[in-house]
């Protein structure tokens, strides 16, 4: 378990400090006892959770009630870790109001640490009314998955001089409104690390190279589960995948060769149970 839960004035610290603020995705109570038991300092609740989990293509299906659910279980598995839940499609483009409401229902159901939302310019009176309601929010910039209809696919962003300056313009908007981090996803090294020089506040990347104040990765990557398709930026520790289906092929191997159940596997009736159960059924 962390020693403490951190906070964002650590965050800032670390930050200050140059101290690498390292986290992961998690979408269940045991991925997310297993960050916090790893020391991770942040755990997203990502919208990932629509391939990681469901299956589906892209994030875009995501509903706010599946986000809470799976944030109220990580809560669970992580409660000494802070938590950032991450607003689904539609869950504040549509309007400021229902942005409000449901940063609010993740902290009042889910009790999450933080919100976090993707895009620049465009979400910063979000971001503001947010963040006046007295929750924290974090920006998120360059690969924007719920938008990637517009950016033309799952593609690295910011690699020509005039979109990177458009980033850094976003960036500095979004630390305006009131954000207290920001997250910049597949995007050239040397851009992330300007963001992260102009801005006060802490950048991590994912994707986005070393010069960040901090590196997120999605835990079905770093554990080798996904397997539908493995961005640039992926490094595998593991590959749980291969693992776990040899783990369920032997199990069936077992039982179709009557090696399990053994007996240590099974119960005992009480003493003199049997015989008296046969009389009965005589
Ligand atoms: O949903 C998520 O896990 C994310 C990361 C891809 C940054 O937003």
């Amino acid at each position: 378990m962390a020693e403490k839960k951190l906070s964002r004035w650590d965050l800032q610290k670390m930050k200050d400090s140059r101290k690498k603020v390292v986290w992961i995705t998690a979408y269940d109570y045991w991925t997310a006892s297993f960050a916090e038991k790893a020391g991770m300092d942040m755990i997203l609740v990502g919208d990932s959770l629509g391939m990681c989990v469901y299956g589906y293509d892209g994030t875009v299906p995501v509903t706010m009630d599946q986000c809470i659910y799976h944030s109220e279980a990580v809560r669970r598995g992580a409660a000494g870790t802070f938590v950032v839940g991450d607003m689904p499609f539609l869950s504040y483009q549509v309007s400021i109001e229902k942005a409000v409401e449901n940063a609010g229902r993740f902290h009042k159901e889910a009790g999450v640490d933080a919100i976090k939302l993707e895009g620049g310019k465009r979400v910063c009176p979000q971001i503001r009314a947010i963040s006046d309601g007295g929750m924290l929010v974090m920006g998120h910039i360059g690969l924007t998955p719920q938008s990637s209809g517009q950016l033309g696919g799952f593609k690295a962003q910011g690699r020509t001089a005039e979109a990177a300056k458009e980033l850094i313009d976003d960036a500095k908007a979004i630390q305006e409104a009131g954000a207290f981090a920001l997250l910049v996803e597949a995007v050239p090294p040397e851009v992330c690390g300007k963001i992260r020089d102009t801005l006060a506040i802490p950048v991590y990347s994912i994707g986005a190279g070393e010069q960040a104040d901090g590196q997120l990765m999605i835990s079905s990557d770093v554990a080798g589960v996904f397997q539908a398709f493995t961005p640039k930026f992926v490094k595998k520790y593991e590959n749980l995948a291969e693992k776990t289906i040899n783990a369920f092929s032997e199990y069936k191997d077992d039982v179709v060769n009557g090696r399990f159940p053994e007996d240590k596997h099974t119960y005992k009736m009480v003493e003199g149970e049997l015989d008296k159960l046969n009389q009965l059924l005589k």
